[in-house]
């Protein structure tokens, strides 16, 4: 197998697919591995060391035309998708449900496109599941810039000079960022608290530290069987909304991570919320790729309204490119071992619930059924 690894050096992409480390495995289990000059730079993998692992080193200029699979870790132009032969493998970060549209163009290349987004959620794929390993990061990022904004300490100290009270922390949405987030928050030494509305998450809040806030709404059929939070009515979020305005406003710090798959973000926090939090707090909204989980989120940016600064986090794990390169290069990794043989060569069955679950385009056509219903294809 020819393994392509593109420079994705643009904008805030500071991450690199595929590490030296998955490199040497690659080359060691018989594949050719082309890396393109400075893919790894910005995420501290230089040349030389993609190299020693035995890449080649190719021009970034080139097609990807000499490739069986390109590897990653953003969504690729599609000028660069042209340049692929029809049958190969474009695996990535594609993130088709944002971006449906882009899928049918896909398709048009002829390339077989799979979506890192939807390793599926089942024991056999967790070492795939590149949303989880990305999120962690990102839960983790998220407290940390939320301590350098903010204008008090996080720990309780108690000095000559007085006692210092310990930052509270309140977390909306539990699941892979927002429980890292609670556990780092709880390192540095704040009073965390955390709400979902999956009511199956209580004991893990529990478990990393936090206290868990029940709110008295009905959410028996918050979860789908995916095991993902289902979107809620009006009506149920303008309730959120009112009974956790009283601890928004009683919190230094809001990291929020409310996400339904494929969904815009439901706005929990108002501007009325954010007004009655105290100068110098500060909002962490990871949500803010889909629009934000807080009325004042701009994506991208990090804005002061009301005397809150609130952090409009985008592509929050590019900012340890290192760490997240080397943790989503694994996923890579371990995809690679379960679609391929012991030769090497391909063993893409669509039945197979990993490649069924991932795969968006083969022959030329959007193979993949929730895409198919998005597009409105038959
Ligand atoms: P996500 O990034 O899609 O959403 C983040 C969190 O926001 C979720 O916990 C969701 O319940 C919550 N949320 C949605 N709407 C909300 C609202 N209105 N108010 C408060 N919270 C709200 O979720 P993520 O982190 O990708 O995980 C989703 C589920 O998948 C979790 O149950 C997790 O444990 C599970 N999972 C399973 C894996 C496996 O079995 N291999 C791997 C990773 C996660």
């Amino acid at each position: 197998m020819r393994i392509r690894v593109p420079n994705e050096v643009m904008g805030e992409e500071l991450r690199v697919a595929v590490v030296p480390a998955v490199v040497k495995k690659w080359v060691a289990a018989g594949h050719a591995v082309e890396v393109e000059r400075g893919a790894g730079l910005s995420a501290m993998f230089d040349d030389a060391g993609y190299q020693s692992a035995g890449a080649e080193l190719v021009e970034v200029v080139s097609g990807w035309g000499g490739a069986d699979v390109v590897m990653t870790i953003g969504v690729p132009s599609i000028e660069r998708v042209r340049t692929m032969r029809a049958g190969s493998v474009l695996i990535g970060m594609l993130r088709p449900l944002d971006h449906p549209e882009f899928v049918r163009e896909l398709a048009s290349t002829g390339v077989t496109a799979m979506a890192m987004e939807l390793v599926p959620r089942i024991t056999r794929a967790q070492s795939m599941d590149a949303l989880s390993s990305q999120a962690n990061l990102a839960g983790y990022l998220a407290v940390i810039l939320a301590a350098e904004k903010l204008e008090r300490v996080f720990p309780m100290m108690m000095t000559a000079a007085g006692t210092l009270q310990p930052a509270r922390v309140f977390v909306i949405g539990a699941g892979v960022a927002g429980l890292q987030a609670i556990a780092t928050a709880r390192r540095l030494g704040a009073v965390v608290s955390a709400y979902d509305v999956r009511p199956a998450v209580k004991e893990q809040v529990q478990s990393v530290g936090a206290k868990f806030i029940e709110l008295p709404m009905d959410t028996s059929g918050a979860q789908d069987a995916g095991g993902y939070a289902r979107e809620q009515s009006a009506e149920q979020q303008e309730k959120q909304r009112q009974l956790m305005a009283r601890v928004i406003s009683e919190s230094d710090v809001v990291i929020t991570t409310a996400l339904i798959p494929g969904k815009p973000a439901p706005k929990l926090i108002p501007t009325e919320a954010v007004k009655r939090m105290a100068r110098g707090s500060v909002i962490v909204d990871l949500a803010a790729e889909r629009g934000g989980n807080c009325e004042l989120t701009v994506p991208g940016e990090t804005v002061v309204r009301e005397g809150v600064t609130i952090i409009g986090a985008r592509n929050l794990a590019a900012g340890v490119p290192t760490h997240a390169s080397q943790v989503y290069a694994a996923n890579l990794q371990k995809l690679l071992e379960a679609i391929t043989d012991k030769s090497g060569a391909w063993k893409l069955d669509p039945a197979d619930e990993i490649t069924s679950a991932m795969t968006l385009t083969r022959d030329g056509v959007v193979v993949h059924a929730n895409l198919k219903s998005i597009l409105g294809l038959s």
